[in-house]
């Protein structure tokens, strides 16, 4: 890809090139600013304690915030703020770099992680207005360290970091999600075998027609559990119960926005939900946001852990991970092309 079709670039212009224009039924309902305080936010203080203490209350809140949303904030999470805002400030001078530099890192051509600018990763017809890096951070023998920038100087060294207290946090997560269904504490993590995580750092350059486009299209994530931090200029939308309308999540500085997956979802057998979010963008300011995604690794089987008496299985057989994903994206890719035939 020529430099000069980096997103930064694209973003002076005053109109859209049409390969970002979403049909209208995807364009954005609600702006980008119009924050709502709906979704639940979980302090995590106190859940170390033993008998007596908050833990309960605490796991209660995240197992209700799963139930009803499948989307929660989490505060006091016990992951340093400096930690929160090197990780942010780095990510940030990363963007800032000249596009020759950021597209050293060129994950095209096959590889585990580094720089792409939109999601041709998938092959989709449109294209969302975002520039990621990814960061194939777990399990640890599958790093490729040359595809991590180490411009800024340091930032190498504070995602691993990062990746490491997030695999912490996650795994504490998913230990109350397993006690929920009435498993062992490990039940979860034991389902995902080699636990796979991606750091995928969001860029959404400032658009100069932001209604017309997406910077990351609906979806639900894959995986088990997704930790979202995100900026404070706001652009991250879930939906409420009825699934059409669309909210605004409130940016708090210093909290994860905290994601169930399909995987999270089948294992609880459908108790949990994935929910559907999508991102959108402004011609004010740009937004960055980082995603830690905690999948299972590719052969683990993908099957309720638990079905209670007198209840069905939301899944007709066990698949592996690898195959969910296969299914999940050619359903996606069928909707685009059946919705490019009506047209
Ligand atoms: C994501 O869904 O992975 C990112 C959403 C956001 O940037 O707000
Ligand atoms: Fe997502």
């Amino acid at each position: 890809m020529a430099p000069a079709q980096t997103l930064n670039y694209l973003s002076q212009e005053n109109t859209l090139e049409s390969s970002f224009v979403r049909d209208e039924d995807e364009r954005p309902k609600v702006a980008y600013n119009n924050f709502s305080n709906d979704i639940p936010v979980i302090s995590l203080a106190g859940i170390e304690d033993v008998v007596g203490g908050r833990r309960i209350e605490i796991c209660n809140n995240i197992v209700e915030a799963c139930e009803n949303w499948g989307i929660f904030q989490i505060v006091d999470h016990g992951v340093d703020r400096d930690l929160i805002s090197e990780m942010t400030r780095f990510a940030k001078g990363f963007f800032d770099l000249p596009p020759e530099e950021k597209l050293r890192f060129d994950m095209s051509g096959g590889k585990k992680g580094g720089f792409n600018v939109s999601s041709h990763l998938q092959g989709e017809a449109v294209k969302d207005w975002r520039e990621i890096m990814i960061y194939s951070s777990y399990p640890i023998s599958e790093r490729d360290y040359s595809m991590w920038p180490n411009k800024p100087e340091g930032w190498r060294k504070v995602t691993e970091q990062y990746s490491e207290k997030l695999m912490g946090l996650s795994c504490k997560l998913l230990e109350v999600l397993s006690e929920a269904m009435g498993l062992e504490k490990e039940a979860v993590t034991k389902a995902c075998v080699d636990m796979d995580q991606k750091l995928v750092v969001n860029f959404y350059p400032k658009c100069p027609q932001p209604d017309l486009t997406l910077g990351l299209k609906r979806h639900t994530d894959p995986g088990t559990i997704t930790l979202l931090l995100q900026d404070q200029v706001g652009g991250l939308q879930a939906t409420r119960d009825d699934g059409n309308t669309w909210i605004t999540v409130q940016p708090i500085e210093g909290a994860f926005v905290v994601n169930l997956g399909d995987h999270g979802h089948y294992l609880s057998n459908g108790r949990f939900k994935n929910a559907d979010h999508q991102a959108v963008v402004n011609s004010n300011y740009s937004r960055l946001s980082i995603a830690t995604f905690q999948n299972p690794a590719p052969d683990a089987t993908v099957y309720p852990l638990k079905i209670k008496e007198g209840e069905k299985s939301i899944m007709e057989e066990p698949i592996t991970f690898a195959e969910m994903y296969r299914r999940k994206m050619s359903k996606d890719l069928e909707i685009a092309r059946m919705k490019k035939l009506a047209k």
